[in-house]
């Protein structure tokens, strides 16, 4: 296979624009293009100007499925050989349920999950032994969420994949690190929406994408499982492994709902 390239989903903002800004400056000489796959080919075409290296653009909406063979004719026509793999593409949408547009909600299941794992397999013909993948996850994922309920489930997924691939790729040296931050000052909020329970506690964890990336790209670099930045993630993280997990989530639920005036509580009822 001839071009060594980085692949990365989620390049117009955020980390995964952070994350090929980081990149771009590490692989100095190994790799001879960066992909850029997101829906905003402006953003990519800015991004392709900043990097050292040379960028190719492919400006996809991953939850059309006809692109799925389109990046996978990309690959072969171009000889690519898929040194990093990064799905940063993703989106969450904070609220009840039943009060989020269930089109809205099937997106998210269809970008985090399907098309991740999409990516992911296409990726994987195009990948010699040694090669990386490093995938979004969440700390979202440690644990249900009442008010980001199918986010935290769609990242669960992303996680529980992430580490099963990583065990079965091990004979061939492809380590799978999922990455699993709180909540980063990127523009996931603004179009998650910030309803006030569930956002009112994520604020107080608030990082930055520099950090979190930085950490990132280091863990994938040595091949680690899971990158979990910060010490309030770590420990949250041991948090969910040892204490039963039914009474934090109803504890979660009466928080996110705390504010709820009684004329709410009683519009509820009547409904
Ligand atoms: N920010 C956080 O607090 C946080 C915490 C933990 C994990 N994460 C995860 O980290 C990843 C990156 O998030 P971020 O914070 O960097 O968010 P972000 O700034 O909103 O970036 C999301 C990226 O996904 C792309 N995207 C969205 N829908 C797409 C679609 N249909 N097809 C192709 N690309 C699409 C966006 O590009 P276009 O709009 O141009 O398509 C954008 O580049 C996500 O998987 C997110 O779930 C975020």
């Amino acid at each position: 296979m001839g071009l060594n390239i980085i692949l990365i989903t989620g390049a117009s903002s955020g980390m995964g624009r952070e994350t090929a800004r980081q990149l771009d400056k590490i692989y100095t000489d190994k790799i001879d293009e960066i992909w850029l796959i997101a829906r905003r080919r402006d953003r990519l075409t800015e991004l392709a100007g900043e990097l050292s290296h040379s960028c190719h653009i492919l400006e996809m909406d991953l939850n059309d499925k006809s692109n799925y063979e389109k990046l996978d004719a990309e690959l072969k026509l171009l000889d690519a050989n898929i040194k990093l793999l990064v799905n940063a593409a993703g989106f969450g949408a904070m609220g009840k349920f039943s009060e989020i547009d269930l089109d809205k909600q099937i997106d998210m299941v269809n970008l985090n999950c399907v098309a991740l794992t999409a990516v992911t397999g296409i990726a994987l013909k195009y990948m010699s032994d040694n090669a990386r993948i490093m995938q979004f996850a969440s700390s979202a994922a440690f644990l249900p969420q009442p008010g980001f309920s199918v986010y935290a489930a769609t990242k669960a997924y992303v996680l529980s994949f992430s580490e099963s691939l990583n065990a079965e790729l091990k004979p061939r040296n492809i380590s799978v690190t999922a990455v699993c931050p709180g909540p980063v000052d990127t523009e996931f909020f603004d179009v998650a929406g910030m309803t006030f329970g569930s956002f009112e506690i994520k604020k107080y964890f608030m990082a930055n994408e520099r950090d979190v990336v930085k950490e990132a790209i280091a863990d994938t670099y040595h091949r680690k499982p899971t990158s979990v930045y910060s010490f309030p993630m770590k420990a949250f993280k041991a948090f969910c492994q040892t204490v039963p997990e039914e009474p934090i989530v109803f504890a979660l639920e009466k928080f996110i709902n705390r504010n709820k005036t009684d004329s709410d509580s009683k519009e509820d009822y009547e409904q």
